[in-house]
Formats: structure tokens, sequence, C-alpha cells
């Protein structure tokens, strides 16, 4: 709950008011991504989500965000999404298929540095009560993906997408539509990273390769260091959230941390990334658009304006 109160309760306006935000759980394999992120569930349906000791970031900022869409009494539609990637391959897991070559990656030809996942399974929302049976559904397919399952789950990155869209009705009777969306990611385990941010040494000999973890670490190098060149397209978690780095999104590393002495390198190793992760400056944007009829109004206006300019 603490957690959520600092990182994510304010990010929830955020989205409300159409900024895309995203908070990656970034730490060594057993030090608490998942439970951060997806938690558990207090087996008693009448203690709130925000009472509840062990829910995670995902259904707390899924109820938080029903609350609030209530209270403002306008329209919406919530959409959610959840995409593991595992060795560069993406696997949808709130889809009935296993077919990993449906799901494709490419630019937005009308928003520069975009990317759009296609034949990727968007399931709406309509009540808070739906959240945990989503979820559950998204973790079985993780689970059942694999036999060797500890082994996928520390080298694999999962990506829970809520996407928002609100209609608001204005004083003058035009409509305000408003598209927020909120990515929390799951990365795969840091040990798998050394301090200098190659490739841990042990982790290649095993040919355990994480070409996304490393150019995660490459992208937010190049951002600090402002390089012109940034390695984006050199993995799919990269591409998939560019955006998020150094693009119009706002967003939060939650470093997870051991306590115990014997991981006393992973956790300075930990906390170096998230550090210099900090460096990094977004430029967040709204994204809302007036309804058709005020388009043709401005239109309208801008044909006068020409008019008027050729006159002169
Ligand atoms: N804050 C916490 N409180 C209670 N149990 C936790 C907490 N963080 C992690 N755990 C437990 O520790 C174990 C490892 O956490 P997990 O989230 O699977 O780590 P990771 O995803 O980073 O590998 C799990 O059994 C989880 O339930
Ligand atoms: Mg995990």
């Amino acid at each position: 709950m603490d957690v959520y109160k600092t990182v994510l309760n304010p990010l929830i306006d955020e989205v409300l008011a159409g900024y895309n935000c995203t908070v990656f759980a970034y730490g060594q394999t057993g030090t608490g991504k998942t439970f951060t992120m997806e938690g558990e569930r207090t087996n008693d349906p009448a203690i709130p989500w925000d009472a509840d000791p062990l829910s995670g970031l995902i259904p707390r900022s899924l109820s938080h965000l029903f609350d609030e869409l209530r209270r403002l009494q306008a329209e919406f539609t919530v959409r959610v999404s959840y995409l593991e990637m595992y060795n560069e391959e993406l696997i949808d897991l709130l889809s009935t298929s296993n077919d990993p070559s449906k799901i494709k990656l490419y630019e937005d030809p009308l928003k520069k540095g975009s990317v759009i996942v296609s034949g990727l399974e968007e399931v709406t929302v309509h009540t808070k009560n739906e959240i945990y049976n989503i979820m559950e559904k998204g973790s079985m397919k993780r689970q059942t993906a694999s036999t060797l399952m500890n082994a996928q789950s520390s080298r694999s990155h999962t990506v829970f997408s809520i996407t928002v869209h609100i209609k608001e009705n204005s004083m003058d009777g035009e409509e305000l539509l408003k598209t927020g969306k909120l990515n929390l990611v799951d990365l795969a385990g840091s040990e798998n990273i050394g301090r200098s941010g190659a490739e841990n040494k042990r982790a290649r000999e095993a040919g355990n390769i994480n070409q996304s973890l490393l150019t995660l670490g490459r992208v937010i190098t190049s951002l600090v260091e402002r390089t012109p060149h940034i390695p984006y397209r050199e993995s799919k978690l990269t591409r998939l959230l560019q955006e998020s780095l150094g693009g119009r999104t706002k967003t939060s590393i939650i470093a997870t941390v051991s306590p115990a002495a014997i991981n006393l390198e992973e956790t300075l190793s930990t906390l170096e990334y998230a550090h210099r992760a900090r460096n990094i400056t977004n430029r967040p944007e709204i994204n809302q658009k007036l309804s058709k009829k005020t388009l043709i109004k401005v239109g309208k206006w801008a044909n006068a304006y020409i008019v008027f300019f050729l006159a002169y």
C-alpha cells in the first residue's frame, strides 16, 4: 500500500487526464517484482482494494481507476492486455491461441516514435470484480507456457497495459475524447546483467542471452549520455516501450532489492541502475482530441484564414 501510494496514486490522475504512464519493476530474481505488480489476494471479498495488504499494483490501480471513473460520471471504456516476452518472442497471455507469429510490432505511421502491437487481445473490463479473473488467466498461461517455469519467469518480461478512453461533454456541447494508458512492466531478473551493463558471464556461458534486458540498459545509458543514436530497435522490449524511455510518457522504476548480505553486489547494481535511469528526461504529452463537430468548425476557420491570406 505504501508503494502504491507513493508511485501509482499520483499516476491515476495523469492517466485520467490522457497521459501515458509506465512503471517498471527491476531487480534480482526473488526480490518481489511479481509480488509488487500482481501481489496475492486475501481470501475475503469484503476487504476493499485499498485495505488488502497482499494486493499488487495491477489490481489496485484498476480498482482505483474504476472508483475515479464512476466519480467523474463520464462515458468511458477500460481495456487491458497482458503480454509476455521471452527470448524475443511475444506471447499473448490473455489469448487462447498459442501462435506467437500472430502478434506483430510496427511503427505508428501517424505518430513518430510510437509502436503499434497488432494481433494482441484487448479485454474490456466492466467492473472491478472481473480484474482478478483476468489476471489469473494471464498468470496461469504464463506458468503453463513452459516446463522450465522458474527459469522462464526469471528471464521473461511481462507488460500489463490498461487503456482508458473517456468522453467528456463540455459546457458548450462539444465532446472531448481522452485516452490514457498505464503500462505495468515486470522485468526479467537483473542478475542476468552484470554491473558493467553487459551480459553476465555466467548467463552468457549458459547461452541465456537476454537481448531485451541488455538493450534496455543500453538505451538508458544512451539517453543519459545523450548520444544521437538510441538503440531502441535492437530489442522487442525497447521497441514496444520506446515512448516510455525518453519519450512522451511519464515513467517510474521500482527497484526491488534483497536485504541479505549475500546479495549485496546485486543490490548495489540494482540501485545503481535505477539511479542512472533517473537522469532520463521525458516530455509527457496528453492524448486528446475534440469531436468531429469541433474539427469541422476549426476546418472552416482554417479555410477562411487561407482565403483571407490569398486576398491580402
Ligand atoms: N513484500 C513482500 N511481502 C511478502 N512476501 C513477499 C514480498 N515480496 C516478495 N514476497 C514473496 O517472495 C517470493 C519472491 O517474490 P517474487 O515476486 O516472485 O520475486 P521476483 O518476481 O522478483 O522474482 C514470493 O514467494 C513472494 O510471495
Ligand atoms: Mg517474478
